[in-house]
């Protein structure tokens, strides 16, 4: 433990334009530092739009002059609340971070009690409080050990150089494969992923909304998300969206493939996943790379033939919380 800790004030704050720059910078030197992001895209994207849906907590410096870049004031720690696992789950989901320079202060620790205050006092009794860990670092399996959660799920990133071959394969009968179109596809889109992910703790509640928000981002292209529908009522049966990267590097990313339950198991997914690694690999990016739960072997599987690799692991861990003192 550190002689002197740093004193600090962790707030509920709704974000202000500066504070949503002072959040997005933090991000910024987390993920210089540790060399992973702290803080997942849909986190950032909430930050950004300065969304009201999830709890932000801002953990500043103490004294005087506050407001000043690195003075009292300063903002050095934060953590996003937001509800998971759907609209009747009783679970709460948090990713944190603390600024590089003022770690081991005890700046993680406080904005975790502050999280699980804000989840004893609004939340029934028996609410889960979850906090994703990406790149499974040491110091936050102790801070997360420290204060009672366990680890419960693990998420693979793994990834593909762009230079291998890709197998020939064959979209199956009666199925075609185009791009997707912003506005006119939307509400058949949203229906096919909630069905296509109706038991994912977070993409089957995926809304119209969150679609739209995607759309206004720099890296949407409707020409990298692929659309499988049946050729003769044009259902929507499958899709893979694509994504590109700049930071840290150029990279593509297989966003999400879904398929309809009964599309499954007749070798779209495959297609739909090489069509896009195809379109990816024609951008001329090196490698890409994707998620996938440890738990959902049929899918590691198919990209481990695809000549996917696990480059690291993300991990959830979790705690019931009971009462403060619980
Ligand atoms: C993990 C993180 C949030 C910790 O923040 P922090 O302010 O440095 O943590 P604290 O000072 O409150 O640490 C509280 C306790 O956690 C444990 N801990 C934290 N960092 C540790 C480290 N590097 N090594 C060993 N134990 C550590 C200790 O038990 C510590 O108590 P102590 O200092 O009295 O021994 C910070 O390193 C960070 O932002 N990492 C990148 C983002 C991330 O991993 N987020 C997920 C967090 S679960």
């Amino acid at each position: 433990m550190p002689a002197s800790r740093t004193e600090v004030a962790v707030t509920q704050e709704s974000l202000t334009p500066d504070t949503a720059a002072a959040v997005l910078a933090l991000a910024v030197l987390g993920e210089d530092a540790d060399g992973i992001a702290p803080l997942s895209e849909q986190v950032l994207l909430r930050v950004r739009h300065a969304s009201t849906r999830p709890t932000h907590l801002v953990a500043r410096l103490r004294g005087a002059g506050a407001g000043t870049a690195d003075g009292a004031g300063a903002l050095v720690g934060y953590l996003v609340l937001q509800p998971g696992g759907g609209e009747r789950a009783a679970e709460l989901v948090a990713e944190l971070v603390v600024h590089p320079a003022h770690r081991r202060h005890g700046i993680g620790r406080a904005l975790l009690g502050a999280a699980l205050d804000v989840v004893s006092a609004n939340e029934r009794r028996g609410t889960t409080l979850k906090i994703w860990a990406h790149g499974d670092r040491p110091e936050a399996a102790a801070l997360a050990e420290h204060l009672g959660f366990v680890r419960d799920r693990i998420l693979l990133q793994m990834r593909r150089p762009t230079s291998t071959p890709l197998p020939d394969v064959s979209v199956p009968d009666g199925v075609r494969i185009r791009t997707f179109r912003p506005g006119a596809d939307d509400d058949a889109w949203v229906v096919l992923n909630a069905r296509a992910f109706a038991d994912h703790p977070e993409q089957a509640y995926v809304t119209v909304e969150d679609l739209r928000e995607r759309q206004q981002e720099s890296w949407f292209d409707p020409a990298g998300f692929f659309l499988a529908e049946r050729v003769e009522d044009d259902r929507l049966v499958g899709f893979h969206w694509t994504k590109v990267h700049e930071r840290p590097a150029p990279a593509g990313e297989v966003y999400v493939v879904g398929l309809h339950p009964d599309a499954q198991g007749t070798g779209l997914g495959l297609a739909l996943t090489v069509t896009g690694l195809a379109h990816l690999a024609a951008l001329g990016l090196p490698i890409v790379l994707l998620y996938a739960d440890e738990t959902n072997a049929g899918a590691v599987r198919m990209y481990e033939r695809l000549g996917f690799r696990t480059h690291h692991t993300d991990v959830e861990y979790a705690r019931r919380v009971v009462d403060r003192a619980g």
